[in-house]
């Protein structure tokens, strides 16, 4: 390589991590995962959320991935995502829990015919910490069901046994898409 090619090169990568320090977009990344101790990753849209970096930075977020941890109860109170999850700027954090949550969670099962598991569905009734993590990790796939285990009480069986709610052992077709 020719010397002032190098030269250049250097000035560059020196240069262009700068420039960026000085416009406070160094580590940027669209998207963000914010990891809770019990129930899963939630997803943060920095593009989203639009490019007024200062309503956000420093004050409601350092910018740094996990490094703001705070409960549910303190973003009701206004911290974090509560800040403007009010209800007022935007749907609050009071309710529309699967919005930031968890969706649909879908087994495909050609032979058996595919599951749907409604979150919402779900959470009218029940509060995450009585499926997380006690039945399931809150993660997608990470749980081994068998349907013997849910008939001896596990998974989907600790409710769905017939008395709670319609019986693994059963009603097939409540669950499975045939
Ligand atoms: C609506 C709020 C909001 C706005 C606006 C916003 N951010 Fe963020 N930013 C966040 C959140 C939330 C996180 C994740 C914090 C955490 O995980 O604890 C984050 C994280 C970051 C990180 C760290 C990423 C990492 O992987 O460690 C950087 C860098 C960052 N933001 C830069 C910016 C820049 C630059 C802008 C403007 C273009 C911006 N942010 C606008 C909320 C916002
Ligand atoms: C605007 C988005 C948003 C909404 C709506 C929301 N959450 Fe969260 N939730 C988060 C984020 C982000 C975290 C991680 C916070 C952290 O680690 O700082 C979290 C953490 C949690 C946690 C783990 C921490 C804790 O408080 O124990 C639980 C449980 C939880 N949410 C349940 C709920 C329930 C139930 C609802 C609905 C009533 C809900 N969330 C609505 C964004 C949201
Ligand atoms: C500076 C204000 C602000 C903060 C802080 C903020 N949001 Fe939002 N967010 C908004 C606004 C405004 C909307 C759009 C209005 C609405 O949907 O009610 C929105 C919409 C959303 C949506 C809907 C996106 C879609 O695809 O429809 C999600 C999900 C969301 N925010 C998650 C979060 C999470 C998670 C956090 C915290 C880590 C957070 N927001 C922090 C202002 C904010
Ligand atoms: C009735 C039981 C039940 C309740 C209540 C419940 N979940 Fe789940 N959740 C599940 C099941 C089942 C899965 C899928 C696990 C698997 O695929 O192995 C899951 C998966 C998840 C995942 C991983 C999603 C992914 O895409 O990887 C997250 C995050 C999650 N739940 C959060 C929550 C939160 C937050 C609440 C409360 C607002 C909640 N769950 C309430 C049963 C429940
Ligand atoms: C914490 C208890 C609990 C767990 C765990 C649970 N369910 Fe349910 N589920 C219920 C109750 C209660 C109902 C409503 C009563 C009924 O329909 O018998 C219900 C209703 C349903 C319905 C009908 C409503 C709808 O979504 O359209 C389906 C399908 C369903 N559950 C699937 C599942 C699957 C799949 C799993 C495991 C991945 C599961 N459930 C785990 C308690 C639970
Ligand atoms: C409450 C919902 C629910 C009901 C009711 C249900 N299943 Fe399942 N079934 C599931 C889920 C969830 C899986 C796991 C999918 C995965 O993890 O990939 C599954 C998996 C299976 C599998 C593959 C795993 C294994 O254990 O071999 C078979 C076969 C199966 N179901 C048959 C049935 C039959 C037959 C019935 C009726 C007697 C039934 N299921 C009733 C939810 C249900």
């Amino acid at each position: 390589m020719q010397r002032h090619r190098l030269l250049m090169l250097i000035v560059m990568m020196v240069a262009l991590p700068s420039a960026l320090y000085a416009v406070g977009m160094e580590g940027f990344v669209d998207e963000v995962f914010l990891q809770t101790e019990t129930v899963g990753k939630v997803r943060f849209s920095h593009s989203f959320h639009g490019t007024g970096c200062g309503e956000c930075h420093p004050k409601i977020f350092k910018k740094m991935n996990n490094s703001n941890h705070v409960d549910m109860k303190a973003m009701e109170k206004g911290k974090s995502c509560g800040a403007c999850h009010n209800g007022k700027k935007a749907f609050t954090v009071a309710e529309n829990c699967t919005k930031c949550h968890a969706g649909d969670i879908f087994y495909r099962d050609k032979e058996n015919g595919n599951v749907t598991f409604s979150h919402s569905a779900h959470t009218d009734m029940f509060g995450c910490d009585e499926c997380h993590p006690d039945l399931f990790k809150a993660e997608r796939g990470a749980n081994k069901q068998t349907m013997e285990a849910m008939e001896e009480g596990q998974y989907c069986g600790a409710c769905h046994d017939g008395s709670s709610a319609f019986s693994v052992a059963e009603d097939c077709e409540s669950c499975h898409d045939m």
